[in-house]
């Protein structure tokens, strides 16, 4: 059996974002587990529009050239890590329109996230979970939180160091945790849906 391929989509794009340190981290972690292949999926390499189809494609083929690949981008992977930026407690209006942007593609899959922001990236997350249910997914219980204090430690435009190995004390448990959490669902989903296809196929 291959390894489950997880693509680790940094929610950001501006220029001067700080989501690439920790998208480059949790890959080297996620890495380190032998349990994946991953890679790093930039919001930025897509140039989507916002969201004018007809209806999502559980209903309707996108109209875009730069949708479809998306699509077909999410549709490859068997599992997330998203980078969770937060704007004014949710998530940022990029990422809400990549997550509209797909609708199959996402179903029955599982992600873990890295949330940052004064308060962790709590409020996003929570919001992040709840689109992610009608999304059909499924989120790990466990996820990395950088917060505080921590969060000005690493962030390179508050003079932090950009090395989140300098806090490993504080996210190290929860990056495991949310790495076997990972592990367990996005084996078990996609042994669930092989079985399914193999039934369909029948
Ligand atoms: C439009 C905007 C809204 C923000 N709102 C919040 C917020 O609600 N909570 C928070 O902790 N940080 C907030 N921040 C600060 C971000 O946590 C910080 O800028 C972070 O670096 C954003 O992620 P990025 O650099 O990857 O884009 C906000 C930043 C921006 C640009």
């Amino acid at each position: 059996m291959t390894r489950p391929r997880i693509g680790i989509i940094i929610g950001s794009t501006r220029p001067t974002r700080f989501g690439d340190i920790p998208a480059r981290w949790i890959r080297d972690k996620a890495d380190a587990t032998g349990a994946f292949e991953t890679e790093i999926v930039d919001l930025r390499d897509y140039g989507l529009p916002f969201f004018d189809d007809v209806a999502s494609n559980l209903w309707a083929p996108t109209q875009h050239e730069s949708v479809r690949r998306w699509q077909e981008k999410i549709a490859e992977l068997d599992g997330y890590i998203f980078i969770v930026a937060e704007y004014n407690r949710s998530i940022t209006a990029a990422l809400k329109n990549a997550l509209d942007s797909a609708y199959v593609d996402w179903n029955r899959k599982p992600f873990g996230a890295l949330a940052y922001g004064s308060m962790g990236g709590a409020r996003a997350l929570e919001h992040l979970r709840s689109i992610g249910t009608e999304l059909q997914m499924v989120s790990t219980r466990s996820a990395i939180h950088i917060a505080g204090a921590d969060f000005f430690k690493v962030h390179p435009g508050f003079g932090g160091s950009g090395n989140l190995d300098d806090i490993e004390g504080s996210i190290g448990d929860s990056t495991r945790a949310m790495l076997a959490d990972l592990e367990w669902w996005t084996n078990a989903t996609r042994d669930a849906r092989e079985a399914d296809a193999q039934r369909e196929a029948a």
